[in-house]
């Protein structure tokens, strides 16, 4: 996958694997990950599907509903990618964070839907529940900071609300944080989540 790798500067902190919105790509998020930790190291990609020129990181069939084996598809595509990546750049597999935003927060969501050990944590900007269908893996040990805005058209209150229970009842630790926008990152819950990933 198209992808920037930054080494970091302190090898014990964690490697953020970080996930753009529809039509965004590898270099957008780059600052929020380095206000969050400059000290850690950073796996940027670009979503491998393009939906009118716009990258994605699965496809949808409209706004709001997933094309469900697209999506389980693309999943495993990059949890391969990120152990191929791993080997390559010699960052720590166990020791991964995502960030994510829009449709980038919902395939890291999926990777927790699919794999317990995916992901060490995850600050999720503006998730959906990736999958109703599905039993989730052990969660238990997994930090996720979720951020959702209270007038956002994209994700309705109870995606987010149902994210956190349905992570919490497979055994992470949840933190929702909720900001009066919309479907926009914000720097007010760029803040938080910095605060959040400060007290880990
Ligand atoms: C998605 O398709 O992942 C969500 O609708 C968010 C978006 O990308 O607009």
């Amino acid at each position: 996958m198209k992808h920037i790798f930054q080494q970091g500067s302190n090898p014990s902190k964690p490697t953020f694997l970080v996930l753009h919105g529809t039509g965004g790509n590898e270099h957008d998020l780059l600052p929020i990950a380095s206000h969050i930790d400059p000290e850690a190291s950073v796996l940027s990609v670009r979503g491998n599907v393009s939906e009118n020129g716009m990258p994605r990181f699965f496809k949808r069939l409209s706004e709001g509903v997933f094309d469900m084996e697209d999506l389980k598809a693309r999943t495993e595509e990059l949890n391969q990618f990120i152990a191929t990546a791993a080997e390559e750049h010699g960052f720590d597999r166990s020791n991964v964070i995502a960030i994510g935003y829009s449709n980038g927060a919902n395939i890291a969501a999926n990777l927790l839907f699919t794999y317990s050990d995916a992901l060490k944590g995850a600050i999720l900007h503006h998730p959906m529940v990736p999958n109703r269908e599905t039993q989730l893996p052990d969660l238990s040990g997994i930090q996720v900071f979720i951020a959702a805005g209270t007038n956002d058209p994209i994700c309705p209150a109870e995606e987010s609300t149902d994210l956190e229970e349905l992570l919490q009842n497979a055994g992470a630790t949840v933190k929702l944080h909720w900001e009066n926008y919309g479907h926009q990152l914000t720097m007010p819950e760029v803040e938080a989540a910095k605060a959040w990933y400060d007290q880990l």
